[in-house]
């Protein structure tokens, strides 16, 4: 009697788990199959670039006026109150959602999510072989297709903020991005460093639209 409700109990469990598994596959193909076309993915590299540069000059615009009028430390108050406001202000122009991932961050919302650290992975492995990097899109929980991109710290200026702390990042400088950034892990960086990932999330409903 017991030994039955056992096997009652195995079945019950594997059949669980079968099912859990059959729903898993499905929806997988079915996320495969939003992304067969190669017309639709040469789109979102496209498009993706496009933000990401965009954003980038926007970035870039802003912070040399903040170092303009204030020098690097008032760009720090710039970058602290705006980044943020930016990337989010863009990603309504542009329907998506715009994202800055590192492993070592600095705001603690561009923490990397599951998929960015996967991307992130593979991106330093690339590095360290000398390979090219590339784009890469991937498909999130929801069915959405995400651009990935690498960011690299390619330009002096970025160590000021983002390298050796009393060396390129003074002292006076470390005590302000302590302030804001009690958690800051954004330091200790060299020039062509990989400093995180571009994650540009687009909405698969709107894609299939303008299809
Ligand atoms: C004036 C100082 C300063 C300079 C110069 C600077 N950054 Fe930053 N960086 C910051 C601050 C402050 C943040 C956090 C912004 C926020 O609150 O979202 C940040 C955040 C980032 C992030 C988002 C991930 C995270 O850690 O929060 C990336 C990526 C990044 N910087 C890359 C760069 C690159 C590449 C350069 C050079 C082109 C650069 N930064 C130059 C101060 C600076």
């Amino acid at each position: 009697m017991k030994a039955k409700a056992i096997v009652i109990i195995i079945f019950f469990i594997a059949g669980f788990y079968g099912c859990r598994n059959k729903s898993s596959n499905n929806k997988q193909a079915e996320n495969q199959n939003f992304l067969v076309t190669e017309s639709l993915k040469n789109r979102i590299i496209r498009e993706g670039k496009n933000i990401s540069q965009s954003t980038v000059s926007v970035f870039q615009k802003h912070l040399k006026q903040a170092i303009n009028a204030g020098g690097i430390d008032s760009a720090i108050n710039y970058c602290h109150s705006k980044a943020m406001f930016l990337t989010d202000s863009l990603s309504g122009v542009y329907s998506v959602k715009i994202k800055r991932m590192a492993k070592k961050n600095r705001n603690p919302f561009n923490f990397l999510d599951k998929q960015g650290e996967k991307v992130y992975n593979e991106y330093q492995k690339e590095l360290a072989s000398a390979q090219p990097l590339k784009p890469k899109i991937l498909i999130n929980e929801k069915g959405n297709p995400v651009y990935y991109a690498p960011i690299r710290l390619g330009k002096d200026v970025c160590l000021k903020c983002h390298g050796t702390p009393k060396k390129e990042i003074t002292e006076k400088r470390m005590i302000l991005l302590k302030k804001y950034y009690p958690e800051d892990k954004a330091v200790n960086f060299k020039k062509g460093d990989l400093r995180g990932v571009w994650a540009i999330t687009f909405d698969k409903a709107s894609l299939e639209k303008k299809n």
